[in-house]
C-alpha cells in the first residue's frame, strides 16, 4: 500500500519532492528496496478517508532532540478534508517532547498553510534556494491553543 500511495504522489505532485518516480521506477522499483524504505524511516503512517487509504506521510530522528517530517502527500480526492492534519499531528505524537523539521518548496503554499497552522515557522536557511526550512519548537507543546 505505501509503494502505491508513493508512486501515486510522485506522479501526481512531481514538484514537492526530493524524489522522483523515475527513482523508484524500473531496477528501483523492487520489493526488497520499498521494505528497507519503510525499516530505514522508523515512522511511516497511512491516512484513510472514509474507508480509502487517502494519505500519507513518514518520520525518522534526524537528532537525539529533532524529528524529521517527509513524503507528506494528500490524495487530490481527500484535499481540504483532514487527512492532512492527521498526518501531520501522527508527526507530532510521535516526536511527543522533540522538535520537528521538514524541508518545503517555497512555492507550495497549500503545504506551508498546513505547516503553519501546526505550528511551524522558517526557520536557518535552506541548502537548496527553491526550498524553505520550517521547524516546530517543542514549546509549542506548551500552548493551551496547541493543535
Ligand atoms: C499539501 C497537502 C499535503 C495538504 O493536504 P490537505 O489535507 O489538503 O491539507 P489542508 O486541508 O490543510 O489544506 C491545505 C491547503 O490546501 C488548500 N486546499 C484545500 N482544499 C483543497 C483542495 N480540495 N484541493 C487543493 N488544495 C486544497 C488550501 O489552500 C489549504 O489551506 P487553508 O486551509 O489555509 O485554506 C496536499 O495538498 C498535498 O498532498 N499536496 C501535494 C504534495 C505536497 O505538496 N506534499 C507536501 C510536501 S512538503
Amino acid at each position: 500500500m505505501w509503494r502505491r500511495l508513493r508512486r501515486e504522489a510522485l506522479t501526481d505532485a512531481p514538484a514537492a519532492f526530493g524524489s522522483t518516480l523515475a527513482d523508484w521506477s524500473g531496477a528501483g522499483d523492487t520489493e526488497v528496496r520499498w521494505r528497507a524504505r519503510l525499516t530505514d524511516f522508523p515512522f511511516n503512517v497511512i491516512v484513510w478517508w472514509r474507508g480509502i487509504p487517502a494519505g500519507m506521510v513518514g518520520a525518522y530522528l534526524a537528532d537525539a532532540d529533532r524529528v524529521e517530517l517527509v513524503s507528506m502527500w494528500v490524495a487530490p480526492f481527500a484535499r481540504g478534508r483532514g487527512v492532512g492534519d492527521a498526518a501531520v499531528s501522527a508527526v507530532l505524537h510521535w516526536a511527543h517532547d522533540r522538535e520537528v523539521g521538514l524541508s518545503v518548496k517555497t512555492d507550495n503554499q497549500a503545504a506551508i498553510r498546513l505547516y503553519r497552522r501546526h505550528g511551524f515557522v522558517d526557520c536557518s536557511p535552506p541548502d537548496d534556494a527553491g526550498e524553505r526550512r520550517m521547524l516546530r519548537s517543542i514549546s509549542m507543546n506548551q500552548r493551551p491553543d496547541a493543535p
